[in-house]
């Protein structure tokens, strides 16, 4: 079988003696949107940067469509990037800066403007060319520098948070174009960021990254519904986090006389103590049973509402219609589900 897409294999980079990138291997299918989803400092950017080209791993390989480019500079790899702050040449044009990648590429000045059309249309900026960078609003900006990174036709697009300063609106519409581009060109694409719903939105395979290391790697509902860990539970979706014990194969229990069916990524034993992650979607309003607590606040999300219930083991989340519950009132809830994680033995 051909060896196609990217490759990373067993990457590390060390900082002096901090390891910001440890055994990192991770396959991206041709033409396919792989999301690095992890917190800030957890190896994202150096990532990255060993794709491009900018650092040089301690151990192990790059491969760009069978390829092996580890040896090679910045320059013959062949990848478009978009800078985590990046900024676009304030004095040249649109044009000017997405031509920037194509001058030393011995094109025709007739091939360079029609590339540059190319690009721009593909960002959804059809005519664009002589308008001054500073004329643009930041959303237009962003697919400025989308359309420099794809003008040379790479065979690999790296984006490094490419939406993360721009508003929440503009953001997902950004988002929605950068998508169609990536899909119309058919780029094999590396996108970072830090937030799990713009990972879940433009990735089609997601790997969570914690302290330079993989946590998990995905489709989104692999890891929104199994998650590996409790740091993936907790940090993809928004779970409560309480502890328990195995009462048996499929149930724990986390209070007294309050026993949840579960699921668990590991073989777990009866009697073993275990970290339970629920969803607040998971948790349902029951009539005198389960568990008990006082609702502390209620959050509005459209028609329904997040609430926190304050219970005898701890806050708790649980989604349901906004007047399912008021501020100040005792309920009981139930889950249907929740995820069991073997105690971390400190
Ligand atoms: N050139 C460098 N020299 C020393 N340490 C570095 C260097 N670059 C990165 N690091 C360290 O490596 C770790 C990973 O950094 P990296 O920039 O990859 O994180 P990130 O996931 O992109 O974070 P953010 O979400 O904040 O952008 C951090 O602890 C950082 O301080
Ligand atoms: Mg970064």
């Amino acid at each position: 079988m051909a060896e196609t897409g990217l490759r990373l294999e067993q990457l590390t980079k060390r900082f002096d003696d901090h390891l910001a990138v440890g055994d990192l291997s991770l396959d991206v299918s041709p033409g396919s949107v792989l999301a690095l989803l992890g917190p800030s400092g957890s190896g994202k950017t150096t990532t990255l940067r060993l794709i491009a080209g900018f650092e040089r791993p301690d151990a192990g390989r790059v491969v760009i469509d069978g390829e092996d480019v580890t040896p090679l500079g910045p320059a013959d790899r062949r990848f478009g990037m978009v800078f985590q702050h990046y900024a676009l040449f304030p004095h040249l044009t649109v044009g000017e800066n997405v031509a920037f990648g194509l001058d030393r590429r011995g094109m025709s000045p007739a091939e360079r403007q029609s590339r540059v059309a190319e690009s721009l249309a593909l960002v959804d900026l059809a005519g664009f060319q002589s308008r001054a960078v500073s004329a643009l609003s930041g959303g237009e900006q962003q697919r400025v520098a989308v359309a420099r990174a794809i003008a040379p036709k790479p065979r690999v697009l790296l984006l490094d948070e490419p939406l993360s300063n721009l508003d929440p609106s503009l953001r997902e519409r950004t988002r929605r174009e950068l998508r169609a581009a990536i899909d119309q060109i058919g780029v094999t694409t590396v996108f970072v960021t830090h937030e799990q719903e713009e990972a879940f939105a433009l990735g089609d395979v997601i790997a969570v990254l914690r302290e330079g290391q993989l946590e998990q790697v995905g489709a989104p509902t692999e890891l929104y519904e199994e998650p590996a860990s409790q740091f993936v539970a907790t940090f993809v979706g928004r779970a409560s986090t309480l502890s328990g014990v195995v009462i048996n194969g499929g149930r724990v229990r986390v209070a007294t006389g309050v026993e949840w069916p579960m699921s668990a990524p590991v073989a777990l034993v009866p009697g073993q103590r275990v970290v339970v992650t629920v969803r607040p979607e998971s948790l349902q309003l029951s009539e005198d049973v389960g568990l008990r607590g006082t609702v502390t606040e209620r959050r509005y999300v459209g028609a329904r509402a997040y609430f926190t219930l304050d219970t005898e083991v701890g806050a708790v989340e649980f989604a349901a219609s906004v007047h399912a519950a008021d501020v100040g009132e005792t309920v009981w809830v139930n889950a249907a589900g929740c995820r069991a994680f073997p105690a971390e033995t400190a």
